[in-house]
Formats: structure tokens, C-alpha cells, sequence
């Protein structure tokens, strides 16, 4: 006799939807593999009347979603409501509590309350689950926590966020500016409600501190990250990035440093000859250099509703399969603080675009306040002047500390000669 499992999936958005298209259109296999009938018996979202691409009749409709958590009926919960609090937050919390797992894509809640819910779902005996969070279907977190257990972590660093990627790939692509691919990458389901999330490097920081956390065993801290988004990157930049060998990318970084921790989020201009490098469009792809296993990417489409589904429907079969461990691969109240390092203490080569007037000393002026904090340059490009008399001069810089960098270049844009801010951007190795 086959058991049942029975799911309630609060949220109907992209993968709201596609979390039904896979059950409905997978059943046998899944019934195959989990020798289990996985049933939806609710769903709840904003707006009933909303034209969705899925057919809920055969669903129980529920109109406030928390009262889900209550419902003796449900086993498992699909949390796809979104945001760090609110009625997201209280329906996993009062699930839990209740005794039923929870599965969830929200990275925004398990950055911020991850820690408190998988101890919830400890005390509870069941399972908190957030595959879907980081890197929509690449399954990295399974990879981090199950696969590379053996593993110590030198640095993890990755592609996290697909917007962000659509867009600067879209931009080199076809130099299109900034606020017209954000449009389109809205309209193909990948973006965040709020896409500021998304371009100010948010969402990518939400799924590197959950990473951080699984990799080193401390909680995950917000507070301890560096977070620099994608809006000040121009076409312009784009393009010299091409003409220097590099292409530009949000990466977010987690490294332990002789300093502490360090877990950064930030544009950098990637080396084409870089694996990382050619992961263009909505694909993510993360970096994972273990002591034991070396060095290992796992590369997938980040966002978009099967993607991201395909994450949520394996998560609900490995609770089919009674397959589950600690959120966090260690209990809740075992993960240990870490050190955390500061940025100042980043130690790297930059890459700095100039405007400027055209005039005798500015050169001069530039390589002083370059050399007054010992930094070497690498090379020097100056592209001729443009009708309105400005120059724009491109520099890359060898290793130098951050704190050095950004002295140099507040000093830089002092000079009278400045015709805007210069603009930094880490040469990422
Ligand atoms: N807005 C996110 C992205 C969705 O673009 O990657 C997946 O988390």
C-alpha cells in the first residue's frame, strides 16, 4: 500500500505554478521513486482570481495562508509566499511547530530566521528544507552539505542571482543599457518582486550567507557581509572589461582569510579565460574549493519557474523518502560564531575608469596618489578626447589592500580635473 503525502502550497507565483506542473506531470515517477501518492490538498495565495497557467480547481482554496499551519490534514508546506517576516514567517514557524515540514525558496526568511526555524524543526522532529533558495535548480546546497561533507573550505564563490547575470550578459551582448533588460528579465519571471533586491546585490548576499553559514558552521549573519550591487555598471565598463580580457560579473564571495571570514558581494571583472567567466544569462554557478575534493563548479539555470520548481519537488521527495538531516548540516544550537573579517582588509587588483579633463599633470597627479599608497599599475589605457574635451582613462592596478584603494581614490577624485567619480571595480583571481 502506497502512503500518501500531503502538501499545501501557499504562494502561487511563477514557482508556485511550476511546482504544480511538476507534481501533476511527474506523479508516476515520483510514486516510482518514493513509493508515496504526494497529493496537494491546498493552496493559498493574494489573489484568487488571477489568471494563472495552472488549473486549482481540484485544490481546497484557502484564503489566509497561516491557517494552513493548523490544518491537520497537511504533512508538508510549501512556503512560497516570499519576504524575511510576516505572514511567511509565521506560517513556517507555526507549521514547525505543529509538526509539519516545510519546504521554502525564500531566501530572504532563511537568511534572517533560518537559524530559529531549523531549530524549530529539530525540536519538532521534522524537516526545514530551502534547496530552491540558492542557485534556483542547481542543487548546491545538497552538493555543500551532503556531497562535500569531507570537506574543509578554502572559498566559495559563485554567480547567485540569474537577474543580475541576464542583465550584464544581456548588456555586453548587445549593448542595450541597464533599465531596459531589467524590464525584460521581469517579464521572464526571474526577478525578485522588489528587483532592488536583485540589482543592489541583496538576494545574492541572502544566498551567500546561507552558504557561508552551511560551509564554515556559524550562523548565518547578515551584518558580517560586504554588499555592493550591479546599478553602477555601465555599458562603457562593460565594454573596456572586453578590451582588457575580462567580463564583468556579481559574484558573491565567501573566503577565510588570515584575518577571519570574509563574505563579500560585488561586482568584479572575471578573467575570460575563467571558468566562471562563461556563465552567461540566467545560469548560475557556484565555486566550491574543498581541502579534500579541490576545486568543483556546478553550474544551472539560478531562476525561472521549472528551475526553481525542480529544486522545491525534490526537496518534497527526500521528505517522501524520509531522507533528511540538519538544515544547516550541524544541529541549530551547535553552529558556532565566526570571525568575521572587513573588507578593508581585502587584498586584491582593481580595475579604475576615469573622467577627465584633458589637460597637462593629471597624469602625474594620478600616478602620485597611486604610489603615496603603494600601488603598482598594471596597465593604462587612455581613450582620446571626446567632443566635450574629457578623457577617459582606464587603469588596472597589481595587488594592493582595499583600505590603500579607496585612500587613493577619494585623493583621485579631489582633483579639480575629476569630471565624475572614478569608478572601482575588483579584478576578481
Ligand atoms: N530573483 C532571483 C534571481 C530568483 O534572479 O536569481 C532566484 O532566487
Amino acid at each position: 500500500v502506497k502512503k500518501t503525502l500531503t502538501v499545501a502550497i501557499a504562494g502561487l507565483g511563477t514557482v508556485g505554478s511550476g511546482v504544480i506542473k511538476i507534481l501533476e506531470s511527474k506523479m508516476e515517477s515520483i510514486e516510482r521513486k518514493t513509493n508515496t501518492r504526494l497529493v496537494i490538498t491546498a493552496v493559498s495565495a493574494r489573489d484568487k482570481t488571477r489568471k494563472r497557467s495552472v488549473d486549482l480547481s481540484s485544490f481546497k482554496w484557502v484564503d489566509d495562508a497561516e491557517t494552513l499551519a493548523a490544518d491537520p490534514a497537511i504533512n508538508v508546506i510549501v512556503e512560497l509566499i516570499g519576504g524575511a517576516d510576516g505572514a511567511a514567517l509565521r506560517l513556517c514557524e507555526n507549521a514547525l511547530k505543529n509538526g509539519k515540514h516545510v519546504v521554502t525558496a525564500n531566501k530572504a526568511l532563511i537568511a534572517k530566521h533560518g537559524v530559529y526555524l531549523s531549530q524549530l524543526a529539530e525540536e519538532n522532529n521534522v524537516t526545514l528544507a530551502f534547496e530552491a533558495a540558492v542557485a534556483g535548480g542547481a542543487p548546491v546546497i545538497k552538493m555543500l552539505r551532503e556531497g562535500l561533507s569531507a570537506n574543509n573550505f578554502a572559498r566559495i564563490y559563485g554567480i547567485m542571482n540569474g537577474t543580475c547575470n541576464y542583465i550584464l550578459t544581456t548588456m555586453q551582448a548587445t549593448g542595450r543599457d541597464f533599465k531596459d533588460v531589467l524590464d525584460e528579465a521581469q517579464k521572464l519571471g526571474y526577478a525578485e518582486a522588489d528587483p532592488s533586491f536583485d540589482i543592489d546585490g541583496i538576494d545574492t548576499a541572502h544566498k551567500l550567507a546561507i552558504l557561508a553559514s552551511l560551509a564554515y558552521g556559524c550562523p548565518v549573519n547578515m551584518d558580517a557581509l560586504f554588499i555592493e550591487g550591479i546599478t553602477r555598471i555601465t555599458t562603457t565598463d562593460i565594454h573596456y572589461a572586453a578590451e582588457l580580457g575580462f567580463k564583468i560579473k556579481l559574484l558573491g564571495i565567501c573566503e577565510m582569510t588570515a584575518n577571519g571570514l570574509l563574505q563579500r558581494v560585488h561586482p568584479c571583472m572575471i578573467p575570460v579565460t575563467n571558468a566562471i567567466a562563461c556563465v552567461d544569462g540566467v545560469y548560475n554557478a557556484v565555486v566550491l574549493e574543498g581541502d579534500s575534493v579541490g576545486r568543483l563548479m556546478l553550474e544551472g539555470r539560478g531562476a525561472g519557474e521549472s528551475p526553481t520548481a525542480s529544486a522545491v519537488v525534490a526537496d518534497l521527495i527526500d521528505i517522501a523518502c524520509n531522507r533528511f538531516t540538519y538544515p544547516f548540516s550541524v544541529p541549530a544550537n551547535a553552529l558556532q560564531p565566526a570571525k568575521n573579517a572587513s573588507i578593508d582588509s581585502h587584498n586584491g587588483a582593481y580595475y579604475i575608469r576615469l573622467t577627465v579633463i584633458d589637460r597637462p599633470g593629471v597624469l602625474s597627479d594620478i600616478t602620485q596618489a597611486l604610489s603615496t599608497e603603494h600601488i603598482s599599475v598594471e596597465s593604462f589605457l587612455q581613450k582620446g578626447a571626446k567632443s566635450d574635451g574629457n578623457v577617459q582613462i582606464i587603469i588596472t592596478t597589481h595587488d594592493t589592500s582595499e583600505k590603500s584603494m579607496s585612500t587613493a581614490v577619494k585623493q583621485i577624485n579631489s582633483f579639480p580635473w575629476a569630471v565624475e567619480p572614478a569608478t572601482l571595480i575588483r579584478i576578481f583571481k
